[in-house]
C-alpha cells in the first residue's frame, strides 16, 4: 500500500497543471509545515529563527519545471535576491536551487547565463550555492553544468542520490574537483533499469558514498532523517578520526526537528534545508511520497482541524 501512495504522490508531483494551479492559489493543504512562507521576508524570519537556534540553513527559492526563458529569468533574479537578503540580514545561510528552474529544459546556454548571474552575486556576497540533484533523465546535464561552472567558481556544491548505480562512479569522477557535496537517497521514482528498487541498497550506497567523500577528504553534508544514516555517519567520522569541520548534517523543514536539535546540542554542525515561494507543489508532492504518514495533514488542510 505504502508503494502505491508512494507512487500516486510521485506521479502527482510532476503534474503541470497542479504545479500551475497551486502558484495561483497559494499555499494549501498543510504544505506550509514543509514550506517556510511564500516571499522572502517570510524566509527571514523562519531563517532568523533557526539560526538563534544554533542551525544553519540553505534557502531553497522554489521552482521547477519551468518552460518559458522569462520564467526562468525571473527564478534566476528570485535566487538573486534571496542571496541579497541573506547578506543584508547576515544571516547564517546558504542557497540551493534546482536547474530546471533556470531553464534546463529550455537550453544550457540559458542554464549558464542565469547560474553565471547568480554565483557572480554568491561570490561577492560569500554566499554558497547548491545546485539540488533531479530526476534521472537530468543528471547527466546537471553534473556537466556543475563542473563547467566548478571551474569558474568556489562557492558551488550538488547533490549526489544513493538510488543510482551510476553513483558511485560520479562519486570519484568528481573528485578531481573536490566538491562539496550533499548525499542524499533520492526523492524521484526512478526506473529498475537506473536506480535499485530495493531500499536496503539504497541505504548501503548511502553509507558507501558517505564513507568515499569523506575518506576523498571532501566537504560531505549527510542529508537524511534516517538514524541510521547519522548513527553511521557519528561512527564512522569518530573512527577515522575526521574533523568536524569536513561534514554536516542536513534536514529538511519541518521534519524530525527534535532530532535536528539533539544533533546542535550533541555538538554538530546542522543544516536546515528551508523552502519557501509560491512553487510549492512538487516539493510537497515528494515530501508526502516519502512518508504517507504525512497526508493527515493534508486532510486536516482540506477538513479544516
Ligand atoms: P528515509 O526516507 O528512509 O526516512 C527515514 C526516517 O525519516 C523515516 O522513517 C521518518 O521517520 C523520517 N522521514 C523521512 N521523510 C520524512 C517526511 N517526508 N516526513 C516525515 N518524516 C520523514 N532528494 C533529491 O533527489 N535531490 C535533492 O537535491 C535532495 N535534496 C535534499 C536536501 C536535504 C537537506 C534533505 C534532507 C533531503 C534532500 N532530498 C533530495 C530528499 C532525499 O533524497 C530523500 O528523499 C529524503 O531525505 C528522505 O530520505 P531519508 O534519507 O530522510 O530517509
Amino acid at each position: 500500500m505504502e508503494r502505491v501512495l508512494r507512487n500516486f504522490f510521485l506521479f502527482l508531483s510532476k503534474n503541470r497543471f497542479f504545479t500551475k494551479l497551486a502558484k495561483k492559489y497559494g499555499l494549501r493543504f498543510g504544505a506550509g509545515k514543509f514550506v517556510a512562507g511564500e516571499t522572502i521576508p517570510d524566509a527571514v524570519k523562519t531563517i532568523k529563527e533557526l539560526n538563534e537556534k544554533g542551525m544553519a540553513v540553505t534557502i531553497d527559492h522554489l521552482g521547477e519545471f519551468i518552460d518559458s526563458e522569462s520564467e526562468a529569468r525571473e527564478a534566476a533574479e528570485g535566487c538573486i535576491k534571496a542571496i541579497e537578503a541573506i547578506a543584508e540580514h547576515q544571516l547564517d545561510s546558504q542557497l540551493s536551487l534546482k536547474l530546471t528552474s533556470m531553464g534546463l529544459d529550455i537550453s544550457e546556454a540559458l542554464v549558464l547565463e542565469n547560474m553565471r548571474r547568480i554565483l557572480d552575486v554568491a561570490e561577492d556576497k560569500d554566499v554558497f550555492v547548491t545546485i539540488d540533484m533531479e530526476d534521472f533523465e537530468r543528471c547527466e546535464k546537471t553534473l556537466e553544468i556543475f563542473k563547467k561552472l566548478r571551474e569558474e567558481y568556489e562557492h558551488i556544491g550538488t547533490v549526489l542520490q544513493s538510488y543510482l548505480y551510476r553513483t558511485v562512479d560520479d562519486i570519484e569522477e568528481l573528485n578531481r574537483y573536490n566538491p562539496n557535496l550533499r548525499l542524499v537517497k533520492g526523492a524521484y521514482k526512478e526506473s529498475p533499469k537506473v536506480a535499485f528498487p530495493d531500499k536496503k541498497d539504497v541505504d548501503n550506497n548511502l553509507k558507501k558514498i558517505i564513507k568515499i567523500h569523506l575518506q576523498n577528504g571532501n566537504y560531505t553534508a549527510v542529508a537524511s532523517h534516517d538514524d541510521k544514516m547519522i548513527e553511521y555517519t557519528k561512527q564512522l567520522v569518530e573512527h577515522h578520526g575526521i574533523s568536524k569541520d569536513l561534514f554536516e548534517f542536513q534536514m529538511l523543514y519541518g521534519i524530525r526537528v527534535e532530532r535536528q536539535e539533539e544533533l546542535v546540542e550533541e555538538g554538530y554542525k546542522m543544516r536546515v534545508y528551508v523552502p519557501y515561494g509560491n512553487d510549492w507543489y512538487g516539493y510537497f508532492m515528494r515530501r508526502l511520497a516519502e512518508r504517507p504518514a504525512n497526508v493527515a495533514f493534508v486532510l486536516k488542510g482540506i477538513f479544516g482541524k
